[in-house]
């Protein structure tokens, strides 16, 4: 998009869309692509805050140079380096070689490290302001949401918040960029695997951030990825607040995986004893097909886990490993769990996933069912009753 979008006066949204990374990081999945939102405000000083994937510099570089129409540009304020932001920094420093950049000492120590940028670097403290003529830049330091140099930009005239990866999520901004504008059911379902995916284990410095932004009026919040919330911006951070409290809402996600068809005929006696509660929310996936960018979100949404798997070698069936790796690592709570699986002459999934269900903490549901081979009868049996505890266990928590 070659837009150039006015956000208020004298401050224009001048981000770019990302439609040919497959793969976020590498590792998540980007099907409708992902905004990498920067911001210019045109004062008596220029200034620009956050910049751009460098596979996108070329877009973003021609807007920076329509915006500016022949005047310097004298601040970059950087709120996060992680190089989907700062992938422009070094071009935009020999272009403009008076460009003055803004951080803190953690941002300067990753501009060193990442790009050997060590001039024109001004330290700001928590909270300093930053005049440039009309409006003015308050900065405040949010460590750890994304990275422990990341701080916010408040601006104090129209009362915007530049947020950075806070309050953000997936998908790409070509239908208009203000939550009155897009699909904001689209939107919050990739908000919160953005969120969950890669904010998520922060929770509680999201939380500090929010507690300590309470008390700014923010009128607008203007993250680096994902809407800019003009109508209605408490939405976003109530979303952002529920998330990282860990809050739950009603429904239940089944991952499964079978090798041969028993462990998915156990998942079928499960998800039937799911019924009858009305409950309607039941989300099953197969981990073999399924990125765990997906499961994660539907487990981050919803209160109830059943979690079933093969034994493989021993262990546990490698995508269920993987999913319960990047969940751990995630350090989610408050969920309930149910467990399934089968083997064939040595357990070892059932087992595996117990362990992983004393580490986090969830809230075992019995009965644990483990068939040797393929479920009898007794088997299925059990996974319905399971099924229906879970049910039973849920309806008492909502
Ligand atoms: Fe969008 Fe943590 O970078």
């Amino acid at each position: 998009m070659n837009q150039i979008i006015p956000i208020k006066e004298s401050i224009f949204w001048i981000g770019t869309n990302d439609h040919e990374t497959h793969l976020f990081e590498s590792i998540w999945p980007l099907p409708r692509g992902v905004s990498y939102n920067s911001y210019i405000i045109v004062d008596e000083k220029t200034a620009l805050i956050d910049t751009v994937k460098n596979s996108t510099s070329m877009t973003y570089l021609d807007k920076l140079e329509k915006v500016l129409n022949g005047k310097s540009l004298d601040y970059l304020i950087i709120n996060h380096m992680e190089p989907d932001h700062s992938g422009t920094i070094k071009i935009l420093t020999e272009l403009y070689p008076n460009l003055k950049i803004i951080g803190n000492t953690k941002t300067a120590d990753f501009l060193k490290n990442f790009y050997a940028i060590v001039d024109n670097f001004q330290v700001v403290e928590d909270q300093s302001v930053l005049d440039l003529g009309k409006h003015k830049l308050q900065f405040h330091f949010t460590p750890m949401v994304h990275w422990p140099e990341t701080m916010m930009t408040y601006e104090t005239t129209n009362k915007i918040l530049f947020a950075g990866d806070a309050f953000g999520g997936f998908g790409s901004l070509n239908a208009g960029i203000f939550d009155d504008e897009v699909d904001l059911e689209f939107f919050e379902d990739e908000i919160l695997r953005y969120f969950s995916n890669i904010v998520g284990k922060y929770s509680s410095m999201v939380q500090k951030a929010i507690a300590k932004l309470s008390g700014l009026d923010i009128k607008i919040i203007a993250a680096t990825h994902g809407p800019v919330w003009r109508t209605n911006p408490g939405n976003i951070i109530d979303m952002y607040d529920r998330w990282s409290r860990h809050e739950a809402e009603e429904g239940v996600v089944v991952v499964f995986a079978s090798m041969y068809g028993n462990t998915e005929r156990m998942m079928e006696s499960v998800a039937q004893g799911l019924t009858g509660e009305n409950v309607r929310r039941i989300r099953i996936h197969n981990a073999a097909t399924t990125h765990p960018s997906y499961m994660i979100r539907d487990i981050w949404r919803f209160k109830a886990v059943v979690l079933g798997s093969p034994t493989y070698n021993l262990k546990l069936f490698p995508p269920v490993e993987y999913l319960l790796q990047m969940l751990e690592n995630e350090m989610l709570k408050n969920r309930i769990l149910g467990i399934f699986g089968t083997f064939g002459w040595s357990g070892g999934g059932v087992k595996a996933i117990r362990e992983f269900a004393e580490r986090v903490k969830w809230d075992l549901i019995e009965p644990v069912v483990e068939a040797k081979c393929s479920p009898t009868e007794e088997d299925l049996n059990q996974c319905f009753t399971m099924g229906q505890n879970i049910l039973k266990k849920l309806k008492q928590s909502f």
